[in-house]
Order: C-alpha cells, then sequence, then structure tokens
C-alpha cells in the first residue's frame, strides 16, 4: 500500500515541501506519496491518525497509511503532547517539526503504531551554515527573533560552540531562550543530564561543566549596534505581514561585514539580503534551511541517504 507523507500545517498552500517530497520519492522508487494537510484542527486529525484508520477518510486522499509528518505553523509546539517519544533536540526546543509513525509489535503479538518527533531544523540551518563556512566555534553570532524558528538555530548554533546574542521585539522572550539554553553544551548533551548521570559526584569534572555553560546574551532589536557580529540571522517572521524588515542599518552591515542568512525563501533575495549583497556581505538564502531540514526528514523516515540534488532541483522549479 501506499504511504503517506505530509504536511501538516494552516495555512500550508504555499508549501514547497509537496514538490520537494514527492520528486524524492519518484527518484528514489519509493511507492509513497506526500500531501498537504491543512488542517484547522490538530486534535481531530490526530484522533483518526491514532485510531490507524485509512486516511482515504481524509478528504482528497486515495488509500494508504500516514507514516510521517512535517509539522509547521502552528502546530509545532502543540503537536508535543502527542507524541508518544520524542528525541533529546525535540524536548531541549520544545518543537517538533518532522514525525514518524511506526508499527510496532505488542508482546502480546498485536500491534500498535507509536508517533516519534524529531526537530530537522536546526540540522536545516547549521548544514546550511556550514555550506558557506567550515565552523561556527567561537564566531559572534547574532539571531533576530525569538519565536519557534530561533529557538530551533540558537539551539543549533550553541551545539556548535557559537557566541550568540539573541534579540527580539519582546525581550522577555529572548531572555527566556537564554535561560532554557544556559545549559545546553556545544558537545551535545545537557550539563543537567551529565550532572544526573554523575550522580551528585562533587569533582573537578563537575566544575569543568559548570564553566562550559553556553555564551549567550539577550536583548531587544534595537540594541544590534551594541554587538560585534560574524554571523547574522534574519529568524522573525515579519515577512508573513509583509513589512520589511528595517531593524538592521546598512552602516552596521558595512562596518561588521556579517555573514547575513534570512531564513525567509520568498522572496529569495529579501530586502535584508539585498542590503547586506550592497554592504558588501556575503549571504544565505532562506531556501538552503528549508532543504536540508527536508533531506534530514527523509533520511529519518527512510533511513537511507536522501536524493539532495532532486530535492533541491524541484523546489527551484515546481513554484
Ligand atoms: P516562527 O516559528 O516563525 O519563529 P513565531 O514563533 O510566531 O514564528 O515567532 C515570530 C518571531 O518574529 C518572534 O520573534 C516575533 O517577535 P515577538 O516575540 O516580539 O512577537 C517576531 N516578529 C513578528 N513580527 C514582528 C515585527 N513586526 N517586528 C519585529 N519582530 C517581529
Amino acid at each position: 500500500m501506499t504511504k503517506i507523507y505530509g504536511i501538516l500545517a494552516h495555512p500550508a498552500r504555499h508549501s514547497l515541501s509537496p514538490a520537494i517530497f514527492n520528486a524524492a520519492f519518484l527518484a528514489e522508487g519509493i511507492n509513497a506519496r506526500y500531501e498537504v494537510f491543512d488542517v484547522e484542527s490538530l486534535e481531530k486529525f490526530l484522533k483518526m491518525l491514532a485510531r490507524g484508520r485509512k486516511i482515504s477518510r481524509l478528504e482528497n486522499s486515495s488509500p494508504g497509511y500516514i507514516c510521517g509528518l512535517s509539522v509547521s505553523l502552528p502546530y509545532k509546539e502543540s503537536i508535543l503532547k502527542y507524541l508518544d517519544e520524542m528525541s533529546e533536540d525535540v524536548r531541549a526546543i520544545g518543537a517538533c517539526n518532522t514525525v514518524k509513525i511506526t508499527d510496532i509489535q505488542n508482546s502480546d503479538g498485536s500491534a500498535k503504531k507509536i508517533a516519534s518527533g524529531f526537530n530537522t531544523d536546526w540540522i536545516g540551518f547549521i548544514e546550511a551554515l556550514k555550506e558557506k563556512i567550515a565552523s561556527v566555534k567561537e564566531l559572534n553570532v547574532v539571531v533576530l527573533g525569538a519565536g519557534g524558528a530561533a529557538r530551533a538555530i540558537v539551539y543549533g548554533l550553541i551545539k556548535e560552540g557559537a557566541k550568540v546574542v539573541v534579540l527580539n521585539r519582546t525581550v522577555e522572550k529572548a531572555a527566556k531562550i537564554a535561560k532554557d539554553f544556559e545549559n545546553i553544551r556545544a558537545d551535545g548533551g545537557t550539563t543537567e543530564g551529565n550532572r544526573a548521570d554523575e550522580n551528585n559526584r562533587a569533582t573537578e569534572r563537575d566544575r569543568a561543566i559548570e564553566s562550559d555553560r553556553a555564551d549567550i546574551q539577550f536583548g531587544a532589536l534595537e540594541e544590534l549596534e551594541n554587538f560585534k557580529c560574524d554571523v547574522l540571522v534574519q529568524a522573525t517572521s515579519v515577512w508573513l505581514d509583509e513589512k520589511e524588515v528595517d531593524f538592521v542599518s546598512e552602516e552596521y552591515l558595512q562596518k561588521n561585514k556579517p555573514l547575513v542568512f534570512d531564513i525567509v525563501y520568498k522572496p529569495l533575495i529579501t530586502p535584508l539580503l539585498q542590503s547586506a549583497l550592497n554592504s558588501g556581505c556575503k549571504i544565505i538564502t532562506g531556501d538552503k534551511m528549508l532543504l536540508n531540514q527536508a533531506v534530514k526528514q527523509f533520511e529519518i523516515w527512510f533511513d537511507k541517504k536522501a536524493p539532495k540534488e532532486v530535492m533541491s532541483k524541484a523546489m527551484n522549479t515546481d513554484h
């Protein structure tokens, strides 16, 4: 039977994911189809899934079972309570963008489905960054925004050993990221986890872990001028309102010459990126993050290497 995958979002009509994944399935000879689940009630949709009903019960679908979901706005956080298990990064970030549904056998021989949650947003971001620079270790990275996307990005940056500054319109949200991630360590894992493992052993190593806290500061968007920056990441959703990002001046760009990464991919060259180009900065467009997170998603679902070239091509031609 055809395996069904899809994007769970609202609204979802502009998603590039169906083009990307259907091209990948075709190229790999996988009997699967990727659909759009633009649902207004997450609860109703998931209840249907939990009962293991055929997806054909959904409108516009032919028979098949849902085996995986890409989760997007506004469900990345609310999906968490419906997962049977989740990866460490989902727990730390508090958001899940990838669900894999697997059949397992109970001890009595009966079968059941379990839903596992992953987060490939931060991996997609870091992979895209690494296509441009070898490492961000010890580099000054300023992230604009403190929403779901920013949280995943900051998590990835800290794992990579960057010195991060989070600036947001609502400063409290930036402060929360700094607080939530202060114990994430560059080499993966959290100091809390390590402490639990070592079971109260007050050793030299504990003290070393203590000093190995994440290098993370926060502030308001207007404070940008006060921070040095090698990499500037635009992770707000200002573009959804079709407003321009006007909190980065050309003077700032010219002075710091950061590598500028805007996670928005429509348009590809955003006003900020145009301004960065005018200022002689290198840039990374948002489609690179989208592609790399989809590649990782494919690999989680199918346990094999994704046809990245095919996926990239589908993304650039099918919209
Ligand atoms: P996403 O998952 O895309 O990050 P989100 O969680 O809704 O979406 O977060 C949106 C981000 O864009 C937030 O950082 C938000 O700032 P606030 O926390 O102050 O709301 C930011 N944002 C949205 N519109 C903005 C605007 N007009 N100016 C500045 N920041 C804006």
